[in-house]
């Protein structure tokens, strides 16, 4: 088992789904409001990826996964399964979709705030996003996996957040999860040294409380052990010549650098 090089014309079929990926984020916004059900949310994308884009919902199916996106809402961290509860006002919601189009893989997610409410849910939720933002911003080739994983650890445990341990980003293509696993903690100059032609994805988990969790008897949903707030979001990237391109990103983010905290 090693890294999978993508060839340009590889590269291209990923750009495709990744922005289909990108497109399903965009498209679920209007519906994400108080009286919900995550089942409906499911349902909606389901039958937008099935249907509008002629791709295929990764989850659904995968390792026993019985439905086609992940919400996580509140306490959960990830790997939500959705279900008849509504949502209410105040939740924040993390909403993950991965399609396959063409043999590919795209996979994102972002929190979603129900109702403008909490000064502390936003900003748990506003944290992650520049966690995940910074991480992305030291790509490029030559640096090591453990340079993007220090620098999201450094700032979000310097905002007095936790970062959650047992999951981890991952290389993506035609299989969903792939050599390396990238953690979102580390040391500077570790790990594997990143090269033009690599695909993976950034999914830091940022908690208000401590970094530990527990897995629901369901085999899937991931919760914080002290029931305090998680947040998370989630790229997929290619590693360019000189840096990095971002194969998920949304129109609402093309500005995404102007949240990078200032140099110091
Ligand atoms: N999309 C998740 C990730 O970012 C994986 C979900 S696996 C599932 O890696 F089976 F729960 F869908
Ligand atoms: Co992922
Ligand atoms: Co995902």
């Amino acid at each position: 088992m090693s890294i999978i090089i993508k060839t340009p014309e590889q590269i291209e079929k990923m750009r495709i789904a990744g922005r289909l990926a990108a497109d399903v984020l965009d498209m679920i916004k209007p519906y994400v409001v108080a009286g919900i059900s995550t089942d409906e949310l499911d349902t909606i994308c389901h039958d937008y990826i099935v249907n509008e884009q002629d791709a295929i919902p990764a989850p659904l199916n995968y390792h026993g996964f019985p439905k086609s996106i992940c919400t996580s809402v509140n306490h959960q961290v990830c790997h939500g399964i959705p279900n008849n509860k509504k949502l209410k006002k105040g939740d924040i919601i993390n909403i993950d979709i991965t399609v396959i189009k063409d043999g590919y893989h795209g996979d994102t997610s972002k929190m979603f705030l129900v109702g403008k409410t909490n000064v502390a849910a936003q900003r748990l939720c506003d944290i992650a996003q520049t966690a995940l933002y910074i991480g992305i911003d030291m790509v490029k080739p030559g640096i090591k996996l453990g340079d993007i994983g220090h620098a999201i650890q450094t700032y979000s445990e310097a905002q007095h957040y936790s970062v959650v341990r047992e999951y981890c980003g991952h290389g993506i293509g035609e299989k969903f999860h792939e050599e390396p696993q990238v953690l979102h903690y580390g040391k500077p100059d570790t790990g594997i040294i990143l090269t033009t032609g690599m695909t993976f994805t950034i999914e830091p988990m940022i908690n208000q409380g401590k970094r530990h969790i527990k897995t629901l008897n369901d085999k899937w949903t991931v919760e914080t052990k002290d029931r305090r707030l998680s947040a998370q979001w989630e790229h997929t990237l290619y590693i360019t010549t000189d840096g990095v391109e971002i194969l998920t990103l949304r129109d609402e983010e093309k500005n995404w650098k102007m949240q990078l905290p200032h140099r110091s």
